[in-house]
């Protein structure tokens, strides 16, 4: 159906209505996100797989993990699915078998939960440090857990200050530390270093914990052997929807065995452990993880990343070329730029703060977008400087012509 007038979806969807044409909102929804998807190039989602074979089977009933994954209680779920991804995921970081415990969450935010909050049982006079440049979900978990944290500067490029963690840990050594390091920063996609972490830990003395934040970064780096759970490490969580592109928010959380103190009580009237965050939990999001990963294997996989970081590199390329400025990682997909023209951001969905940009050459993202996307920003460049305003007195008219605020810019996705 095509619309002569522009749509107003929250008027064809406002449930007091005697009747609703079911079929016109859903349709605009898709055409909606169709129409965005060729310019949504900030955000961390993979668009390349094909999970309609477990939609088709399975899309249409309930299928709930409730309680552990270890759990044999219940009809239709698919926890045999889920054990199956956290072995997988579990080898792909070396973690010892006799440790091995966690679950498919509902992204990265529950896994951070889930992780810290095991942590901070064990260690309830912890103090929780993490980087000003961690997700927005660990201060967020922080005041959940009633914890005291303490934010430790990040570098321009997103990685943390081991010299000032190192200041911040001496000055509070008589309590214990949960260490929060991130695996791709939301912003430039840095990696902070477990090693260099836990080396300050040891040289202190101080007991704790090491969770790692890898919600982007943690499968593509476990392939390249670069994020291990190493000794140093306890936890780590990952999202679903980031580099494996799954079509439901989830991800997947491990957790050492032996940091979780209280394993949980058995709950008589779902005949299950209560183990995690929430109780009921989506066994669909546990299938597609499986069916992502049975697909594609770990080969598979790499070749997505490898082509990924590939993309990346020819995007900093292109950008440069336009004479505006760009830059990532090594091992990022995320190419991190001064904030384009509002006429670029307009069109195009970045990420932004302040005067920084991103853009993520997640997998399934193509040349032709980047090649669009440099064009936009070369012509954005080059035009000719906006006719200026009569000069007045306020302050207002002062201010530059393209302030770098947040109010206008889209929300993040994931
Ligand atoms: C570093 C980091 N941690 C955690 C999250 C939260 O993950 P989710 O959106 O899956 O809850 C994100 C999401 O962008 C992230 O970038």
């Amino acid at each position: 159906m095509t619309h002569t007038h522009p749509f107003d979806l929250a008027l064809a969807a406002d449930l007091s209505q005697a009747s609703i044409d079911v079929t016109v909102v859903l349709d605009q929804l898709v055409q909606d996100a169709e129409r965005a998807a060729s310019t949504s190039v900030g955000y961390p989602g993979a668009v390349d797989l094909d999970h309609s074979a477990v939609m088709g089977r399975l899309g249409s009933r309930l299928w709930n993990n409730i309680g552990d994954p270890s759990d044999p209680g219940g009809t239709a779920h698919t926890r045999v699915l889920e054990q199956a991804v956290i072995a997988w995921v579990a080898d792909l970081l070396a973690m010892p078998a006799g440790e091995r415990w966690g679950y498919v969450t509902t992204g990265g935010t529950e896994g951070n939960l889930s992780a810290l909050h095991a942590a901070y049982r064990r260690w309830p006079t912890a103090r929780i440090y993490y980087s000003t440049a961690a997700h927005y979900s660990i201060p967020k978990v922080v005041g959940i857990l009633g914890a005291r944290g303490v934010a430790v500067e990040a570098g321009p490029d997103g990685e943390m200050d081991y010299t000032q963690l190192a200041a911040e840990l001496r000055r509070r050594r008589r309590y214990p530390a949960i260490v929060v390091a991130t695996a791709g920063t939301t912003m430039t996609e840095a990696v902070d270093d477990t090693t260099r972490i836990g080396a300050v830990l040891d040289e202190y003395g101080i007991r704790g914990h090491l969770h790692v934040d890898a919600a982007l970064s943690g499968i593509p780096l476990a392939l390249d052997g670069l994020l291990r759970l190493d000794d140093a490490v306890g936890s780590v969580a990952i999202s679903g929807h980031k580099f494996l592109g799954i079509p439901t928010p989830c991800g997947v959380v491990l957790v050492r065995d032996r940091i979780r103190r209280i394993h949980g009580s058995h709950v008589a009237y779902t005949n299950s452990a209560d183990t995690t965050i929430t109780g009921s939990r989506c066994g669909l999001a546990a299938a597609l993880l499986w069916h992502a990963i049975a697909v594609h294997g770990r080969e598979g996989h790499r070749w997505r990343v490898a082509e990924a970081r590939r993309l990346a590199e020819y995007t900093v390329e292109r950008i440069n070329a336009t004479g505006w400025s760009a830059w990532r990682h090594p091992h990022a997909f995320t190419v991190v730029l001064p904030t384009p023209p509002i006429a670029v951001r307009n069109k195009w969905l970045l990420a932004t703060d302040g005067p920084v940009s991103h853009l993520i050459c997640m997998p399934g993202i193509s040349r032709s977008q980047i090649h669009a996307f440099a064009a936009d920003l070369a012509a954005a460049v080059t035009a000719p400087p906006p006719v200026p305003r009569p000069r007045t007195q306020t302050a207002a008219a002062s201010r530059p012509e393209e302030p770098h605020d947040h109010h206008a810019e889209p929300q993040p996705a994931g």
